[in-house]
């Protein structure tokens, strides 16, 4: 039999903070591409966002038996799941949302949403948030994502510089909010950093997709393993690159 996979897909990084959680607690085969030669997601179109994720789906599909994909991603879940169940009806999608009804289930009155501009525009954003029967302000980032890829890949001090402006451009929205939604996987990476300079609880939506995980691989995947084993596909392929995202992949790890 061919071994089966679970996908996980985001434009960089992000989404290593989703992967660890389930590489950790639910041993499977992992592949995590990376889409480097795209990115940043958060600064294309819906259109532009499907067709890279498209492209991702049907090379993968040829090469691994994929029965699972995570879209490790908020930009590419609110831009493109809907088109992309549509498309491959034989594989499952989970999508990572905004962590807004975790908010909202713990009582948070006013809630400050922080993703990039094209998560914020979309129609299943939209619906979203007013669905939900809370004060919610929105802040739409261009340059956030970027600068923390930017910063883990190379430590570079421009990008720390751009990474720590994103960071009291937040903070000043935040001062009437009593929590915030890290609505991109990128984010989330850069936790301990945000956490110095605001004070208050920040939430993701990993956990929900790690639920989302398990349920679908109990459903689909006809062998058990007692081991997760994890490849690394890096479409810019910057040199160096593979090694950097292990590196950082098992540092995210020790910390789960
Ligand atoms: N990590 C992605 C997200 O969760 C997007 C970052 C990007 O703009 O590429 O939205």
């Amino acid at each position: 039999m061919k071994k089966e996979y679970i996908l996980f897909i985001d434009s960089g990084m992000g989404g290593l903070s989703t992967l660890s959680i389930a590489y950790k607690n639910l041993p499977t085969n992992y592949i995590y591409y990376a889409d480097t030669k795209n990115a940043p997601y958060g600064n294309h179109s819906r259109k532009e966002i499907f067709k890279f994720v498209k492209k991702i789906v049907d090379d993968m599909k040829n090469r691994f038996n994929i029965l699972v994909v995570v879209l490790a991603c908020n930009t590419a879940t609110t831009s493109a799941i809907e088109q992309l169940r549509k498309t491959f009806k034989a594989i499952k999608f989970i999508g990572t949302e905004p962590a807004l009804k975790l908010a909202y289930n713990q009582g948070y009155k006013r809630i400050l949403m922080v993703a990039t501009p094209t998560t914020i525009k979309q129609k299943k954003y939209k619906h979203l948030e007013s669905s939900l029967n809370v004060y919610i302000e929105n802040l739409a980032l261009k340059t956030f994502a970027s600068s923390i890829e930017k910063f883990l890949l190379s430590k570079s001090i421009f990008a720390y510089f751009v990474m720590q402006k994103n960071i009291y451009q937040i903070a000043k929205k935040s001062r009437s909010s009593d929590c915030l939604i890290l609505g991109c996987t990128h984010y989330v990476l850069a936790r301990r950093q945000i956490k110095k300079i605001i004070k208050k609880p920040a939430l993701d939506g990993n956990f929900g997709v790690f639920k989302q995980v398990c349920f679908w691989h109990a459903k689909t995947f006809s062998s058990k393993q007692t081991k997760s084993r994890v490849k690394f596909v890096i479409s810019g392929n910057e040199k160096g690159s593979q090694e950097i995202y292990k590196k950082i992949f098992y540092e995210i790890l020790a910390k789960v």
